[in-house]
């Protein structure tokens, strides 16, 4: 067996060149933008293909000791993951459309500025749809449908509104990604944890001294399960887009 000398004797050194500082501030974002995404997602994919089913197993007294220790470290990874992935890719992404307006003579803010109002206002309509919390608007496939409709609506806005030649693919994949994503964070923070660090408090008092669940949990619940299930299938088209940015060029450029 050659030893470790022998064969640095005679194996080409390996050609290692780092590139330069700003490649590499963007490949330590890339990096730090995979890492929480994948614990965000990942736990988004816990919350809903195991723990929902999981829960529903549970008699009370076990949930009042399981849901007081398990959610607030779940939720606390969760939510800030949510936004370091997001704060992450649109540094990265900021860096795109830089680049892009640049090379077009366009307007950078311009492009962000309509990423931010196009997909907040969606967000918006979309919690709307779930605050009556009965009737049609209380059906997870009447929602899926009005949301699919929506998102797609939006799309097709951001993409028209960012047609001025000089946009790559790139910029318009997250530009769609992304904002999906946006939506994604702001149920995170605006609905699943407003309403889930108000019914872990109620599950601890019940579990510690008998305090009543109050009946208002019911609907609070439903809709923070009915917001996690839609992200759940948001995150479906939201990866297809990050992927898409440099590997799939069906915007032009
Ligand atoms: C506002 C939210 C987000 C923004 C602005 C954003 C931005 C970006 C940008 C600019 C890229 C690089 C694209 C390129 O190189 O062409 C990217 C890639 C990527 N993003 Fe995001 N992202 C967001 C959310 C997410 C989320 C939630 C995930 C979940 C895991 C994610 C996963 C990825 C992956 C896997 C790639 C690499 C794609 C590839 O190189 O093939 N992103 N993102």
């Amino acid at each position: 067996m050659p030893s470790p000398y022998h064969i640095a004797m005679f194996a080409p050194a390996p050609n290692i060149a780092l590139p330069d500082a700003n490649a590499t501030f963007l490949m330590l974002l890339r990096w730090i933008h995979f890492l929480a995404g994948i614990t965000w997602i990942g736990l988004l994919y816990f919350f809903n293909l195991v723990n929902v089913p999981f829960m529903k197993e549970l008699d009370a007294p076990t949930k009042g000791k399981v849901i007081p220790s398990l959610m607030p470290r779940a939720l606390w990874w969760f939510r800030w993951a949510a936004v370091v992935t997001v704060v992450a890719g649109l540094a990265y992404w900021g860096n795109i459309v830089g680049a892009d307006a640049h090379n077009g003579g366009g307007s950078p803010g311009a492009v962000m500025g309509r990423f931010f109002l196009i997909w907040t206002i969606v967000w918006a309509i979309l919690y709307a749809c779930l605050i009556p919390g009965k009737g049609v608007l209380d059906k997870g496939p009447v929602l899926a449908a009005i949301y699919a409709v929506v998102i797609v609506i939006a799309a097709w806005l951001f993409l028209c509104w960012n047609n001025h030649g000089w946009e790559s693919n790139r910029l318009l994949s997250i530009g769609i990604g992304g904002g999906i994503s946006w939506m994604m964070m702001l149920n995170v923070w605006g609905v699943i944890w407003r309403i889930q660090k108000r019914l872990i408090l109620w599950t601890r008092d019940n579990a510690t001294n008998g305090t009543p669940i109050p009946e208002k949990s019911k609907a609070m619940a439903r809709m923070a399960f009915l917001t996690s299930r839609a992200n759940a299938f948001f995150s479906i088209p939201m990866l297809f887009f990050m992927g898409a940015a440099s590997h799939y060029p069906m915007f032009g450029k």
